[in-house]
């Protein structure tokens, strides 16, 4: 089955997947309509039902592609990724600090470059598509051209993404800095040119409290003050060096998270990566100011930075998207961001649903981030981002989801043993944007 991507009007016999929270206990309810009629028309879904009811209705005429075996599901949605890291990734280093000195900075200065941002952008948007996200978070480098780059070739291909040029004018190689009112002055130009375009948004991003100045982080408070409907997006109580570095550097505030509060930097359109070193009076803070934790499991694996909290996190009200933190992370799939995530909520004896983790890492990463309603699920009147997903992919798979006796374990064996091979494709507003295996030049 291969849906031609100039068609705006075309259906899917196929099977859809759809996630709700539980009205009282708040538990995530999958359901799955077996035999479903899929009509996607200029972008969006014109209609999801039962095929037997919908499929008499359709417009004479339309083309209609047969995915029976496969299972329409919301587009994944990674809240945390970084744009010039695509290099970084899989660079092994005893700790954060390290890590960004030996591998990510020198990495970061080549994205000076406008051809580099031009081909990295397509390179980064192409996996995502690959892996089935179809929305993301993105920290851009320092230099306004990576964002540029990114949001143009988003643009083209239609997606929603949000994305901010990282401010640092502090502790950060010389070429990699901007400064303090020249990098929100950028910022500010970048969110007039790029934000509300198409299905684009500009987020404010102070790259985390150890690169920007005290005078930095005020004025992209202010910013943010005077832009509410922009973005924030930065990182806080990663690692435990970092954590005492910040704590010398600030010594005013209260915790690693009180930098930011201070400079009018937390609210509900804030988006704060890794989180894991929190305590009980931060978590309380997240949890009022309505900002959102980015859970990014598999760079904190990686770099051995922690392991987050779900059951203090969850119990204080915090609101939660799981992330791939790519190139910290090992991976741009969202499965193994879930699968992270279920691994660490074990080493902290806390179970998670497969049905919870999926929610997060869709339909409710879609509401926390302010799309409720519009993106996020196979539905009638939402913009058509979603997969279908093959859950045959492998011999493993095809195995062990046939002997599933329930939709949980279904979702659970295809959420440990996923990844791109289990997303047959990916439609960007209805667009089928997955890139064949050798499309993406390297
Ligand atoms: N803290 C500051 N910058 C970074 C980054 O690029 N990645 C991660 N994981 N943490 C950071
Ligand atoms: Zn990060």
């Amino acid at each position: 089955m291969r849906i031609p991507p100039q068609l705006e009007d075309y259906a899917l016999r196929t099977q859809v997947l759809d996630f709700a929270p539980a009205a009282l206990s708040g538990a995530v309810e999958a359901r799955l309509e077996r035999d479903a009629c899929v009509h996607v028309s200029q972008g969006r879904f014109a209609a999801v039902g039962p095929w037997a009811s919908l499929s008499n209705h359709l417009p004479a005429g339309l083309p209609v592609f047969e995915a029976r075996s496969h299972v329409a599901a919301p587009g994944f949605i990674d809240a945390h990724i970084h744009l010039p890291q695509i290099d970084v990734i899989a660079s092994p280093a005893p700790g954060l600090l390290a890590w960004l000195a030996r591998h990510t900075f020198p990495a970061e200065a080549a994205w000076a470059d406008p051809a580099v941002c031009a081909q990295g952008a397509r390179f980064f948007l192409d996996e995502l598509a690959r892996q089935g996200t179809t929305s993301a978070c993105v920290f851009g480098s320092v230099h306004a051209g990576s964002v540029e780059a990114l949001f143009s070739a988003a643009l083209d291909r239609g997606q929603r993404l949000v994305a901010g040029k990282c401010l640092m004018d502090t502790h950060c190689p010389e070429p990699l800095r901007d400064t303090a009112e020249g990098g929100v002055q950028e910022s500010a130009d970048l969110a007039s040119r790029w934000h509300g375009r198409g299905r684009l948004s500009y987020a404010i991003t102070p790259r985390f409290a150890g690169s920007s100045s005290r005078e930095q982080l005020r004025l992209a408070g202010e910013l943010a003050r005077a832009r509410p409907e922009l973005y924030v997006q930065s990182h806080v109580a990663e690692n435990l060096d970092e954590i005492r570095w910040i704590g010398e550097l600030f010594p005013e505030a209260r915790s690693y998270l009180d930098v930011y509060d201070r400079a009018g930097l937390l609210g509900p359109r804030s988006i704060y990566a890794h989180c894991l070193w929190l305590d009980e009076a931060d978590r309380a803070r997240m949890a009022g100011s309505g900002a959102l934790a980015a859970v990014c499991p598999s760079s904190n694996f990686f770099l051995g930075s922690g392991l987050f909290d779900f059951a203090a996190s969850l119990a204080a009200g915090m609101r939660l998207m799981p992330a791939s933190d790519v190139g910290g992370g090992q991976s741009w799939s969202m499965f193994e961001a879930m699968r992270g995530a279920h691994a660490m909520a074990r080493l902290r004896g806390t179970a998670l649903d497969a049905s919870q983790l999926w929610y997060w890492a869709s339909t409710g990463a879609a509401e926390r981030l302010g799309w409720g309603g519009q993106v996020g699920r196979v539905a009638a009147g939402y913009e058509a981002d979603f997969l279908l997903l093959d859950a045959a992919a492998t011999p493993v798979l095809t195995r062990r989801t046939a002997r599933a006796g329930s939709l949980e374990e279904w979702l659970f064996a295809l959420m440990i043993l996923g990844d791109d091979r289990a997303v047959h494709e990916t439609f960007l507003a209805g667009r089928p944007s997955k890139p064949a295996n050798l499309e993406t030049s390297p």
